[in-house]
């Protein structure tokens, strides 16, 4: 029943309206009143604000243009029109911002993309792990060896992996490092891309030479073959090239992690309403920092970029809703992606009342899965790996759930690199336990290799073309 109000109750809601406004009102560095996980301790206050500072002034690494394709496509995604190939390193390193490294990565993400075109006859989205993935969240804020206490390594863009206290010291002048280094991997992708480098007609532009002999290369040629065969038939019968079709574009996304960072690069741009993210096409939440009330959902609410969040079994449908609600309040078509990342023992009962609920509230985000994180362990010798077998079974199984939720699973994220690397175990190629140490270069976590991850696209495909 309403009933008019007493002065003192008038007041009260008034008073109740204006903290419910202020709490709501989002600036982009309005995520400071909020507790920060994962944050370094940057001894110099004032040195970092000047950085922060410079790093505003710079120019920006994307365009919202840019930013606004991508969630388009996103959307498409989420509507089982695309599928999403999101991937790259753990962590970036300074060290391998180098040509051959950056090429190596865009030949296997440009493979994998062919590979699941053709098996899920859908066009697909490349989204790197690059051009920003500096920073890493820990498990502990200090590290101890023989007795001596230091902080964590938290990712080149933050301090260095070197023992001692002046490397283990967050220096905001690596914030700078990093953006020029993400600033130097675009420039070299889009200088790749637009001198023809991803051309569908050339696919041997995007060949790795240590694989000719791998007992996949077969079928991979197989179906590069049936791609260029398709193309040049429709070009035949367009009479001209078709360069929409032939059009290959890479995206950038990487863990907004450090929010210093990601604050100084958000900008309103002339003739669009709300604030971007201009140092990425895609940030996303990592799984330990997705609290509700916490500074990294808040200052992901306000920015306009499409965003991914992680999520596992540590995450209940109702605070899944409530998240997503807070995320993404207007259901925006491409503007919410949900990375589950279960592994391969819990995402069979961990995933379904989660597709459940956000299907009962009418939400339709992207759905992806990440088989990597959920399926991480040590080997006897101390190496943190992952197996090929559980990664695969993680995945065929996220895409039979989605299916018989009457969901559909509309992409993966995966960490990969196109080195030949033995970090993650078995694979065709045959990675052994006793084979890691021969070529293990992560800091962080471990990748497939060029192989493993050709491999696991082409099962990927199969799966998508309804096969085993
Ligand atoms: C990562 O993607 O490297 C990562 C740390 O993942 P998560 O947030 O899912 O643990
Ligand atoms: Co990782």
């Amino acid at each position: 029943m309403l009933t008019h109000p007493t002065l003192a109750n008038y007041a009260l809601f008034l008073h109740n309206s204006l903290m419910s406004a202020t709490a709501d009102r989002w600036s982009p560095s309005s995520w400071q009143s909020k507790p920060a996980e994962q944050q370094p301790n940057y001894p110099d206050p004032t040195q970092l604000q000047e950085v922060l500072q410079q790093l505003a002034l710079l120019p920006p690494l994307v365009t919202s243009w840019e930013v606004e394709t991508l969630k388009s496509q996103l959307a498409e995604a989420a509507r089982g029109q695309r599928f999403l190939l999101h991937g790259g390193d753990c962590a970036e390193n300074f060290a391998d911002c180098r040509s051959d490294a950056i090429v190596n990565k865009l030949k296997i993400l440009l493979q994998m993309s062919l590979v699941l075109v053709q098996g899920g006859k859908r066009r697909v989205i490349r989204l790197g792990r690059f051009a920003g993935q500096y920073a890493k969240p820990r498990s502990n804020d200090s590290e101890t060896r023989d007795g001596l206490t230091l902080p964590a390594y938290r990712g080149d863009m933050v301090n260095s992996p070197g023992f001692t206290l002046e490397q283990r010291t967050a220096d905001p002048q690596l914030l700078l490092r990093g953006y020029e280094r993400a600033g130097l991997t675009l420039n070299f992708i889009r200088g790749l891309i637009d001198g023809g480098f991803a051309d569908l007609h050339h696919p041997e532009y995007w060949e790795l030479g240590f694989v000719r002999n791998s007992p996949h290369a077969a079928e991979y040629m197989r179906m590069v073959e049936a791609i260029g065969e398709s193309l040049r038939f429709m070009e035949v019968l367009a009479s001209e090239r078709l360069e929409e079709i032939n059009r290959v574009d890479f995206f950038a996304s990487h863990e907004g992690l450090m929010l210093w960072y990601e604050q100084a690069q958000t900008r309103q741009v002339p003739r669009r309403t709300g604030w971007y993210n201009l140092a990425t096409h895609l940030p996303w939440i990592g799984n330990r920092t997705r609290a509700l009330d916490g500074a990294h959902v808040e200052y992901f609410r306000g920015i306009a970029n499409p965003i991914g969040v992680k999520i596992d079994t540590s995450i209940s449908p109702d605070e899944l809703l409530a998240l997503a609600d807070r995320l993404d309040p207007a259901n925006e078509p491409g503007r919410l992606t949900l990375i589950h990342r279960f592994g391969i023992d819990r995402i069979e009962k961990g995933l379904p009342p989660l597709i459940r609920a956000v299907r009962r509230q009418g939400r339709t985000p992207l759905w992806i899965c990440d088989p990597m994180h959920g399926n991480t362990q040590m080997t006897t010798s101390g190496f943190k790996t992952r197996y090929f077998e559980k990664i695969l079974g993680e995945l065929e199984q996220a895409w039979n759930i989605h299916k018989a939720c009457g969901s559909h699973l509309g992409g993966i994220h995966i960490e990969l690199t196109g080195e030949n690397v033995t970090e993650c175990i078995g694979g065709s190629c045959g990675v052994r336990a006793e084979d890691l140490p021969r070529a293990y270069r992560t800091q962080v976590d471990p990748r497939l290799n060029y192989e493993q991850a050709l491999e696991m696209s082409l099962r990927l495909a199969r799966l998508m073309g309804g096969g085993k």
